[in-house]
């Protein structure tokens, strides 16, 4: 039933973003970690140790291609030679999916590095989905789409960001990644509630939940992945859980990065955020439900701690601050 509610996603459990300061650790300890989120971009054109080091993991554990370059907002033609690369990677790591941002990178051939926010009304919603609808031709396997951290909103919006995400994956007919630190940070810049934006958005199409820390300047909220997970992302991660049932969830941390054990506690910290009263979570595992795709290899099996439970703390999250200015996102 919850499979199907996924569209066909399985669970993967709880995962940590794939950073190269931690190859030599996962290598040679194999920590029982339920899943690793790549980089797309890091693994496209690298030979050698990279891909060494990625045929190795993907041997051990379920894999999912997170991408920064597909610029699905933008309005330069579709990439389809990378469209073309992100395919041959995904057969080669048997990614479960693979997964972008509801961004733009770049116009005119050029690449800024960032995820920039689009204008979010009609004509860019018609856009988006219909480009969304080519990559999955192209790609032919299942695609997810990440809302964004933003710092900027336009005069010519007129949906909000959950209005348009919900539009946006039920006309693409495409999988929702939901940052829930993104939507904490945002609702911070742009005063909304973030409650109202998580109970918007259609629950069955989140297939994965991306967790991580931010900063907090006072004025506004920058997405640096910097640091451990705040309780009141913590909060809404466990209002968005009561509500979808187990979902795929994975921490991002990409400044000072720790060591791997400090980022792996850092994930497992979700469970307990899951309730016995939660409705759907009261059955869940916590075991990925579907078989690594190499025969033979293992993920170590643990001993899981007794879930703690955690009363949901009402508190307002918005402040009356939108940011006018532009910064460059982590995402
Ligand atoms: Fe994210």
């Amino acid at each position: 039933m919850l499979r199907e509610s996924r569209l066909g996603y399985p669970d993967l459990g709880f995962g940590v973003g794939l950073r190269s300061v931690h190859f030599q650790h996962i290598l040679r300890e194999s920590p029982a970690v339920d899943w690793f989120e790549v980089i797309s971009e890091n693994f496209l054109d690298s030979q050698g140790r990279p891909r060494y080091v990625l045929e190795q993991i993907a041997e051990r554990y379920p894999i999912v291609m997170h991408g920064v370059s597909l610029s699905i907002g933008s309005t330069d033609p579709l990439d389809l030679a990378y469209l073309h690369k992100l395919k041959r990677l995904a057969e080669w790591t048997q990614a479960r999916w693979i997964s972008d941002h509801l961004c733009w990178t770049g116009v005119a051939g050029r690449n800024t590095h960032d995820l920039l926010p689009i204008p979010l009304n009609e004509e860019t919603l018609a856009h988006v989905v219909a480009r969304l609808r080519i990559v999955q031709d192209v790609l032919e396997r299942p695609f997810v789409l990440e809302n964004p951290s933003s710092y900027v909103t336009f005069a010519d919006s007129t949906l909000s960001e959950w209005e348009f995400l919900t539009r946006m994956a039920e006309d693409a007919d495409c999988g929702l990644l939901l940052d829930v630190n993104n939507i904490y940070v945002s609702s911070i810049n742009h005063d909304f509630d973030p409650r109202e934006y998580i109970d918007a958005v259609p629950h069955r199409r989140i297939v994965q939940f991306h967790l991580a820390g931010h900063t907090n300047c006072g004025t506004h909220c920058i997405d640096t992945h910097d640091g451990p997970v705040i309780d009141p992302v913590w909060e809404l991660y466990a209002h968005a859980r009561r509500q979808t049932g187990p979902v795929s969830t994975l921490l991002e941390w990409d400044a000072a990065i720790p060591e791997f054990s400090v980022v792996h506690a850092e994930v497992l910290k979700a469970r307990r955020y899951l309730t016995p009263t939660a409705g759907p979570e009261s059955t869940e595992s916590v075991r990925p439900n579907v078989p690594l795709h190499a025969p033979g290899a293992l993920v170590p099996q643990r001993e899981l701690p007794a879930i703690a439970a955690v009363t949901a703390v009402d508190r307002p999250l918005a402040v009356s601050n939108p940011v006018s200015f532009l910064v460059a996102a982590a995402e």
